[in-house]
């Protein structure tokens, strides 16, 4: 899998990693197809998909739990694992319990990468900041991130820290939501911030507009994975991991699913038909 710095760090993580909403249930645990969805994040790494992206909301913290069986066996080293704090549990004594439990869940004595899941106008964020930084002094995590932050809450987040730094933003990018391009991709670019794309595949939207014979994104997909010898879905994947500040997190469940998107790396759209994706 090819790999990517992760911020303005030495650390290198995988461009296409495996995202776990809807793993482990929605807002509530749902256990029937834990089998399946531990033997897939097992899958994943195996490709290389080490990125492993989850958060303490997802299946009521169910989805950790399952990510937490998969690399039991795995070193622990090899794994990037990234988990999200809610935005209700942002108070400086809420942010530590949060982070005790997601450890628990996961099995595991420290976070890769821990991040704020969506600001919270109502708790001051340099509380937040301030325990962040003690799980990053305590070893407890390793980078602090954001999700969902604009330009503005990034530059405030990052003045709150004093001995390190955020290393990356979690928003959502694909070829339906380019939100991103206006203002938050260049500052990530110019700043040394890693953009996790989420989404990347429009929650499986992509697949209508492959199957549309009227889609222009779709009929576009289709001439370029015909030239790249690509499936169009890693064509889409490949355009949103085009910028070099940018990895992404596509979820998947079905093993021929996760095998494409694997796929979506190692190779580059040209800036032409880069270009081209991008003006539809
Ligand atoms: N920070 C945030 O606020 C936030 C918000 C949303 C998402 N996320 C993160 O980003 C991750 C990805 O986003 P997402 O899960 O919403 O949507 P997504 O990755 O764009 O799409 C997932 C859907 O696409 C399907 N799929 C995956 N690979 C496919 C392929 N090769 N061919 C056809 N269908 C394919 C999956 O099916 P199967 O599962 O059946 O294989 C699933 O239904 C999440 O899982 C989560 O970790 C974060």
């Amino acid at each position: 899998m090819e790999l990517r710095r992760l911020g303005k760090t030495g650390e290198k993580i995988p461009v296409i990693g495996i995202g776990t909403w809807r793993i482990g249930g929605d807002t509530a645990p749902d256990y029937s197809k834990d089998k399946e969805a531990v033997e897939a994040i097992k899958y994943a790494i195996s490709l290389g998909m080490t990125h492993i992206d989850t958060a303490e909301i997802y299946g009521a913290g169910h989805s950790e739990e399952i990510v937490g069986r998969a690399i039991r066996n795995v070193n622990r080293e090899e794994i990037f694992l990234a988990t999200k704090v809610w935005h209700t549990n942002l108070r400086y004594d809420d942010v530590l319990a949060a982070c005790e439990n997601s450890l628990r869940r996961l099995n595991v004595k420290y976070i890769d990468l821990y991040m704020i899941h969506w600001p919270n106008p109502s708790i001051p964020l340099g509380e937040t900041m301030k325990a962040l930084e003690k799980l990053f002094k305590d070893g407890k995590i390793r980078y602090i991130g954001v999700s969902n932050f604009n330009v503005e809450q990034i530059e405030e987040a990052r003045h709150y820290l004093s001995i390190t730094d955020i290393v990356a933003n979690q928003v959502e990018y694909n070829l339906f939501n380019r939100e991103v391009e206006r203002d938050l991709l260049p500052y990530c670019e110019k700043n040394g911030i890693t953009l996790t794309a989420y989404r990347p595949l429009g929650k499986g939207r992509i697949v209508e507009e492959i199957n549309d014979p009227k889609s222009r994104i779709g009929n576009t997909l289709r001439k370029l994975a015909t030239k790249y010898e690509r499936t169009p879905i890693q064509v889409a994947l490949n355009w949103v991991i085009w910028h070099e500040c940018v990895v992404t997190i596509p979820k998947a469940i079905q093993k021929n699913h996760i095998d494409e998107n694997a796929g979506g790396a190692g190779w580059k759209l040209s800036k032409i038909d880069y270009k081209e994706l991008l003006s539809i």
